[in-house]
């Protein structure tokens, strides 16, 4: 049985009627890290843990969610939602359901039964994942037609200030237009995107360190105030700039006497890490995996020595898959300070891969990684229709 029939199933003993079943996925970063805040590039894919979420319509205004993994159901009403969450799981799908009523979408009442299976904490984008899947149903059972930009914005409205994540439009972008076998450039500053067929001989292996220190969300939020304040000071010197994106390296070094060491090493990540990404394009507009190896270095290390947000177990696994055989490259991904190393390694290697990673991590830092080989996937789709089933909607 599929995830879709299975949450039918689960979605009918719980709320005893049909239901319409969305799936929206995580996401892996390539290339491309803490760029999109700056208004720059970068290159994630869907993958293929996702969040499913059931739905069928209301004849009242209450939105009845129930949290397969939480084992928690939650009751609210859409005129009454208030402006901000509170802490808890259900604050996502709220949030979005806020966002999209704030944009001027009428909605129905509704039942959701929201099952996911990306790993919560390893910086997947579990958030991404539950919002855009909230948003497509919640969209979809009021009889809207889906702008897959707009919704991806309006669900990084709701984590910034209903949940209160200042996150970038990376995750919930690419959790919508994710493309099977691609990854997405995306242009953070127009929203303009093109998708890239990776080489067919490689595999996107992503490993665990299975840790996520405390410093995650507070120094995400340092980091872009650092690149706010950095803006301010070259402005004075370069006054039509609006964010990082348009600060070349010449101009950076020319200027370098603006900005203290530390904002001089986070602006020279940012605009160097740009750089990167359009070279990672250029190879694999070429259907080339030779030469990403370079590049991937260069990234975690930029990370690690001057963006700083890098760790311990993070710089381990990236120097354990450096040793092995068929890896084309290797970084940590995401926002940092634990979570996951991103690998482009050979298909025939995949699986030699992930056994020695696992056993040379596991001694050197006495965790037992999770390690996932997996593929680029399509971004948020309907799964199973039962629209028969669904109370007072008319199609
Ligand atoms: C987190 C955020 C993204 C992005 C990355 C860093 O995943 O959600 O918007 O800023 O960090 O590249």
């Amino acid at each position: 049985m599929n995830k879709g029939h299975e949450l039918l199933t689960s979605f009918k003993a719980r709320f005893g009627t049909g239901a319409s079943v969305y799936r929206a996925p995580g996401r892996v970063n390539l290339i491309g890290e803490h760029t999109d805040y700056n208004d720059g590039l970068v290159m994630p894919a869907a993958i293929g843990f996702s969040c499913c979420v059931g739905i069928a319509a209301r004849d009242d205004r209450k939105l009845i969610l129930y949290s397969e993994n939480y084992s928690e159901a939650y009751e609210a009403d859409l005129d009454e939602l208030g402006a901000r969450g509170s802490g808890h799981w259900a604050d996502y799908p709220l949030g979005v359901a806020w966002a999209l009523l704030g944009a001027g979408y009428r909605l129905r009442g509704a039942n959701l039964y929201i099952a996911g299976d990306v790993p919560l904490g390893a910086g997947l984008s579990s958030s991404a994942a539950i919002e855009v899947s909230t948003g497509y149903s919640l969209l979809s059972v009021a009889n809207h037609a889906i702008d897959r930009t707009q919704l991806a914005l309006l669900c990084q409205r709701a984590e910034n200030e209903f949940v209160g994540a200042r996150v970038g439009i990376m995750d919930q972008f690419v959790s919508c237009h994710g493309r099977t076998g691609h990854a997405l450039l995306i242009d953070c500053r127009s929203l303009e995107y093109r998708s890239l067929r990776l080489p067919r001989k490689v595999s996107l292996v992503i490993c665990n360190t299975m840790v996520k220190h405390k410093l995650q969300a507070s120094e995400y939020n340092v980091r872009r105030a650092q690149c706010e304040e950095a803006v301010r000071e070259l402005a004075k010197a370069l006054p039509g700039i609006r964010s990082l994106r348009d600060v070349s390296l010449e101009q950076l070094l020319e200027n370098r006497n603006l900005l203290s060491e530390t904002l001089y090493r986070r602006c020279r990540h940012v605009i160097s890490e740009n750089r990167r990404v359009l070279k990672v394009a250029d190879l694999f507009e070429a259907g080339k995996a030779e030469g990403l190896r370079e590049v991937m270095a260069a990234s975690h290390e930029s990370l690690r020595d001057d963006y700083e947000v890098s760790c311990r177990e993070l710089d381990a696994m990236v120097e354990i898959a450096g040793r092995q055989r068929g890896v084309y490259g290797a970084r940590m991904t995401g926002g940092g300070f634990g979570g996951c190393t991103i690998n482009f390694v050979d298909v025939e290697h995949a699986a030699e891969f992930q056994r020695r990673v696992s056993a040379e991590y596991e001694s050197a830092i006495g965790l037992r990684p999770d390690i996932y080989i997996c593929e680029a996937s399509q971004g948020a789709e309907l799964v199973e229709t039962a629209a028969e089933n669904l109370p007072g909607v008319t199609r």
